[in-house]
């Protein structure tokens, strides 16, 4: 099966890269080491899925790309800090992400957990002093409100201790369920709905309907992610292999076995299709970057 190729992306990444980097070149440096983690967390590497989502939905909704700017930088930051902290020994305790050292291993623990926290905050610096349209600006509270949900307790941190406490025991399915949304599909699903809140004509109902296929997408995302563990080669995901099942995690083919898992993705892959054709907009990119999901093997 052929991974699709997505519009744009390398469009869409160099965007969003070279706004993150013109953001950390004009913080003042204060203490170098912490910047240098930061810039190492932040921009060596990634596949930048979340500005993508955020572009993509927004300019298929009519969404401007400047407002779109803020809200793929937030959701980017939120995104690295959450990888620098789950590398931590703390919590994956892994050695090796996106081809390099993880953060940890390059500089320290006490470096790596201050880079994450700065990161985090970061995300509010980028809604904060972005110069949003009046739309965007009217829409504020809105994205906080969405941002927020998805970052922490309620979404990726409380997903995040969940899996931890799963480790090394035997959970169902429907918990683990509960754990992929959370943990990986909170930040994606902000992607969709925070890029929708952008878009001045979308209505109320058609959120929900992007909302049911953002949920049905980033939950495939975690699925996919613990399937590549097992079938990709290190090489590929940049990170070591089989690192889920040596930390005894609760994971998809834990639960249902490879093939249960790879249907799994499918049948959400699915799902997601029905929830975009419910929509008035040529949603073709969003359907590609469905079928990139349950494709990627990275
Ligand atoms: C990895 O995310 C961790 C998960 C939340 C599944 P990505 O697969 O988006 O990682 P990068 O940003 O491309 O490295
Ligand atoms: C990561 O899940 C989720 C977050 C960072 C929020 P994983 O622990 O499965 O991600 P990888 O496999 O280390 O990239
Ligand atoms: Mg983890
Ligand atoms: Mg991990
Ligand atoms: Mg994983």
């Amino acid at each position: 099966m052929s991974i699709p190729t997505l519009p744009e992306l390398s469009n869409y990444q160099t965007r969003v890269n070279q706004l993150l980097a013109d953001k950390l070149d004009a913080l003042a440096v204060n203490d170098t080491k912490l910047l240098e983690a930061m810039r190492y967390g932040l921009l060596i590497g990634g596949k930048r899925m979340r500005p993508y989502l955020v572009y993509t939905t927004g300019l298929a909704l009519g969404a401007e790309i400047n407002d779109l700017d803020g809200v793929a930088c937030a959701l980017e930051c939120i995104h690295a800090y959450s990888l620098l902290h789950d590398d931590l020994p703390a919590m994956d305790d892994d050695d090796l992400r996106r081809g390099q050292p993880t953060c940890h291993k390059a500089f320290d623990e006490a470096t790596a957990i201050l880079a994450g926290d700065s990161l985090q905050t970061l995300a509010f610096d980028f809604l904060a002093n972005h110069t949003f349209s009046a739309f965007g600006t009217q829409k504020m509270p809105m994205l906080l409100k969405q941002l927020v949900a998805a970052a922490g307790y309620q979404g990726m941190c409380g997903g995040q201790a969940l899996d931890l406490s799963a480790t090394d025991t035997q959970i169902t399915l429907a918990q683990l369920e509960t754990i992929h949304q959370l943990k990986t599909g909170a930040l994606l699903k902000a992607s969709v709905t925070m890029a929708a809140e952008c878009a001045p004509k979308v209505t109320e109902e058609q959120k929900i309907s992007l909302a049911t296929f953002a949920e049905l997408i980033g939950l495939a995302y975690q699925v996919q992610d613990d399937i590549i563990d097992i079938t990709s080669t290190q090489e590929q995901l940049g990170k070591p292999k089989g690192s889920d099942i040596e930390a005894n995690k609760s994971t998809y083919p834990a639960l249902l076995g490879l093939s249960g898992a790879q249907q799994k993705a499918d049948h959400l892959y699915q799902e997601s299709l029905q929830a975009l054709a419910r929509l008035p907009y040529n949603t073709d990119n969003l359907a590609q970057f469905a079928t990139f999901i349950v494709r990627r093997t990275h």
